[in-house]
């Protein structure tokens, strides 16, 4: 048991809050914490759809706390720049693009990784062919299938690819990266999209759920408007943001070290809105 410390307040005892919380926390005697919060060393993580905008943050972020970096994209030069740029800002990341759609891809892909750690499921939007903005009237079943194919087949590949190594080895974090547009609906014109990223907070928070006990936690974040370049038909949606502005890659990136970080250990089945305050709870 811990022992107690006299504050400089003669009176006064402090009980370290280390032994008040759990063996081994990252708090230290006096309940600050360390320098090592968060730390993501030696962890191995693969960020899909990371060659650009939201998942490039989420990949810079994670490899700025120590991880290395698998950077996916499915168009190969994008995941090459993004992974040139973290090893020249002094992190670890290796290029490794393969289409997230695609079953064999995906297994042979995390097979030539070996442990993956981390999951940071986040390609998705309209993945290859982009996303049209439709009211569902006018959308094509090809279109629906695209769609959901990206934003929720292309998460349970990913999550199947690595599920059974972080059960065995007993620590896992996978993050999906979803959307407002799944969890609160929206109509401009993405029933489809909504549909896969509904699919995907649906699909993680029962994962969590049947490996609760693993070691291996499955979380959503569910985005409001990013800053990634959207259609001028949308930027009226900013306006109304509570914070003030739209969300950045960086503010991705924050949230995703802490679930992948050790001190997330105990937030598992969960959809976090990040949103700036769009979807108060
Ligand atoms: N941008 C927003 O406002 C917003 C809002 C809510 C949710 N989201 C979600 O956040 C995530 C990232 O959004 P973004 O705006 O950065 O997207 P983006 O379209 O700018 O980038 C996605 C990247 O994924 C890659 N990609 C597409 N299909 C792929 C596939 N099949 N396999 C592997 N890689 C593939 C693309 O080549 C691209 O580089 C997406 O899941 C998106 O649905 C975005």
């Amino acid at each position: 048991m811990g022992q107690t410390l006299r504050s400089q307040h003669p009176d006064r005892c402090i009980t370290p809050f280390r032994d008040r919380h759990s063996p081994g926390s990252h708090l230290d005697a006096v309940g600050t914490y360390r320098g090592d919060v968060f730390d993501l060393n030696d962890r191995i993580a693969l960020v899909t759809g990371a060659g650009q905008n939201i998942g490039a943050g989420i990949a810079r972020a994670l490899a700025a706390r120590g991880a290395t970096v698998h950077v996916n994209d499915v168009v190969a030069e994008r995941a090459q720049q993004v992974a040139v740029a973290i090893r020249q800002d002094g992190g670890r990341a290796e290029a490794t693009p393969f289409d997230v759609t695609d079953l064999d891809a995906v297994a042979t892909a995390v097979a030539g990784i070996g442990p993956v750690d981390v999951l940071v499921a986040n390609a998705g939007n309209g993945g290859v062919g982009g996303l049209p903005l439709a009211p569902f009237r006018d959308l094509s079943p090809e279109d629906w299938r695209r769609i959901v194919d990206v934003n929720l087949f292309g998460v349970m590949n990913c999550c199947h690819a690595v599920l059974d190594g972080m059960v065995e080895r007993a620590w896992g974090r996978i993050i999906g990266i979803v959307s407002l547009a799944g969890t609160m609906g929206t109509r401009v014109g993405v029933t489809p999209y909504s549909a896969g990223k509904g699919g995907a907070a649906a699909f993680l928070r029962s994962l969590a759920l049947e490996n609760a006990r693993s070691g291996v936690t499955a979380n959503a974040v569910a985005l409001g408007l990013m800053d990634t370049g959207n259609p001028t038909s949308l930027t009226g949606i900013a306006k109304g943001i509570p914070v003030g502005r739209l969300g950045t890659p960086e503010d991705v990136g924050a949230i995703c070290v802490y679930l992948a970080s050790e001190e997330a250990t105990w937030v598992t089945a969960q959809t976090i809105h990040l949103d700036g305050g769009t979807s108060p709870t």
